[in-house]
């Protein structure tokens, strides 16, 4: 795993969409994939601008959601694909030649895991996936005790996830499952970028860096990937 420590999250934010750009030069009509939640936000921008500005074709690349909060449609402020709808597609001015968004909100979510597997079939494997980890070490939403081999999938999640989700969301909701690419999908990846920001990933980035490779840090099966890129501020990779 390569490590480029960032002075901050907006040095960090930078250099992340660089890699992602320079990824994409080599392979226009690529597949990307970026999280949502806090950390990619800077990044997210980043990438739009250099985008608008012509400096990154995405004319012929495409596009796909890493994961979803079951339950939860675009109309959701907190939801991943709002973020994605908002932070990326609306502020940009070129469009991708083809996108796939998980609709958490479908009643028969097995059928989104069929569809993401279906656009992984046809567009994939993925060129880059730009991955946030969570405190526990999920990757999407490939919670502890994820199989390193599945394709998409929906999780219970785990008690972590649930103790820190209402940073995401304007009122309480009742979440019980995340729907994710699995991380056989991700492994897959040509390139993956891990971003982590801030003193409280220090530790987990550790462990997922570090330590044992094992399915109950999920983030771990990285140190197995050809090319993976961490990208991180210097709080986060305090203990590295
Ligand atoms: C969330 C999402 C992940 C995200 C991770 C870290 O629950 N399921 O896709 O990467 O947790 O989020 P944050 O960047 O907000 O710390």
């Amino acid at each position: 795993m390569e490590l480029i420590c960032c002075k901050d999250y907006e040095e960090m934010s930078r250099k992340a969409a660089e890699t992602v750009a320079a990824c994409l030069k080599k392979k226009p009509d690529g597949l990307l994939s970026f999280p949502g939640g806090e950390t990619p936000l800077g990044m997210v921008q980043h990438f739009v601008k250099m985008v608008n500005e012509g400096e990154v074709d995405i004319s012929r690349a495409n596009y796909v959601s890493l994961d979803e909060w079951v339950g939860l449609g675009p109309d959701t402020l907190g939801s991943c694909a709002q973020f994605n709808r908002d932070n990326l597609f609306t502020p940009l001015q070129k469009e991708f030649a083809n996108i796939h968004i998980i609709n958490g909100a479908n009643s028969q979510i097995e059928e989104e895991c069929e569809k993401l597997d279906a656009y992984f079939a046809a567009y994939g494997p993925l060129t880059v996936s730009v991955l946030g980890i969570g405190m526990n070490g999920h990757l999407g939403f490939n919670e502890e005790g994820s199989d390193f081999n599945a394709k998409a999938h929906t999780v219970p999640l785990s008690p972590v996830t649930i103790g820190i989700m209402s940073k995401y969301f304007t009122e309480e909701l009742p979440l019980t499952h995340g729907i994710t690419q699995g991380l056989a999908q991700i492994m897959q990846a040509d390139t993956v970028i891990l971003i982590a920001a801030g003193e409280k990933k220090a530790e987990i980035v550790h462990r997922a860096m570090r330590g044992e490779v094992t399915e109950s840090v999920p983030a771990s099966i990285l140190q197995r990937h050809p090319n993976c890129i961490c990208v991180m501020d210097e709080a986060a990779c305090r203990l590295l």
